[in-house]
């Protein structure tokens, strides 16, 4: 009966082929399944394969990744390329897209982001948003080790979890406050802790009034924020440089 989660996933080791593609190396195992660097040819992709438990449990939940991504067409989203499916085998292939994550950037790297660069990273996700939910999709797991990053340009990764609005269960909500999330992780990283007391992050970090009241109406301390228009509009306004140099300075 609960036979099936005894079963171990067949895991693909460099060298080995699925399908016409070979693997190069494991990129990641997360819940769902496995995403592998393979190539054909000269050309590289991902493979994601969706681990069985997974695609037995719930087969729908399993296709909505394959579904949402057909639907879009974005230069900063890897673009689907096929699905794949053998006996004892389902996933998709996608196209790779080079950078490291903004996971490794911070942790593997150390380093720390301007404020300049963080305004332009963030305008990059708010425009990925604004894109995914004027099409009805909210993504739901914007973070760091989900998006890809070359030291100017980004892709968004991952849309394991990614949904149709329904307002209901699924609202845009869940991306504003990991949008808040995530611009806190690029805030930290110019933070030197000197033994001073433990703060909220509001009276640590080197922030306007503006950026906080911005940040925390996008956790949802203050009036959550309705649209990603309204997002936008104030993230400019708090954010960009023109903007926040012009600020009456205090006398
Ligand atoms: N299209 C892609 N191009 C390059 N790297 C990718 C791509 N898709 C995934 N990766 C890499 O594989 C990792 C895991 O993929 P992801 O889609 O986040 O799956 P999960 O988090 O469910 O394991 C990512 O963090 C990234 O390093
Ligand atoms: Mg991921």
């Amino acid at each position: 009966m609960v036979l099936e989660f005894f079963y171990k996933d067949k895991v693909y080791s460099p060298g080995r082929n699925i399908g016409d593609y070979t693997v190069i190396k494991i990129m990641g195992e997360g819940r769902f399944g496995i995403c592998y660097l393979v190539r054909d040819g000269q050309t590289q992709y991902i493979i994601k394969q969706l681990k069985r438990g997974m695609l037995r449990r719930n087969k729908a939940k399993a296709g909505y990744e394959a579904e949402i991504l057909m639907s879009v067409q974005h230069e900063r989203i890897p673009k689907f390329i096929k699905e794949l499916e053998f006996k004892n085998f389902y996933g998709y292939v996608l196209e790779f897209k080079a950078g490291r994550t903004l996971e490794e950037v911070i942790y593997d790297e150390e380093y720390i982001f301007p404020p300049l660069e963080i305004y332009q990273i963030g305008l990059q996700v708010i425009d990925l948003l604004k894109y995914l939910h004027g099409r009805n999709i909210v993504h739901r797991d914007i973070r760091v080790p989900n998006i890809l990053y070359d030291g100017g340009q980004l892709y968004l990764l991952d849309f394991g979890l990614a949904r149709w609005i329904d307002n209901k269960k699924y609202t845009v909500d869940i991306d504003f406050s990991y949008l808040g999330d995530f611009l806190l992780h690029l805030y930290y990283t110019s933070f030197e802790f000197r033994g001073n007391k433990k703060k909220v992050w509001y009276e640590e970090l080197d922030l306007s009034p503006q950026q906080s009241m911005f940040l925390k109406r996008l956790l949802g301390l203050e009036q959550r924020y309705k649209s990603i228009a309204e997002v936008e509009r104030d993230f400019i306004l708090s954010h960009s440089p023109q903007n926040y140099n012009n600020l009456p300075q205090p006398q």
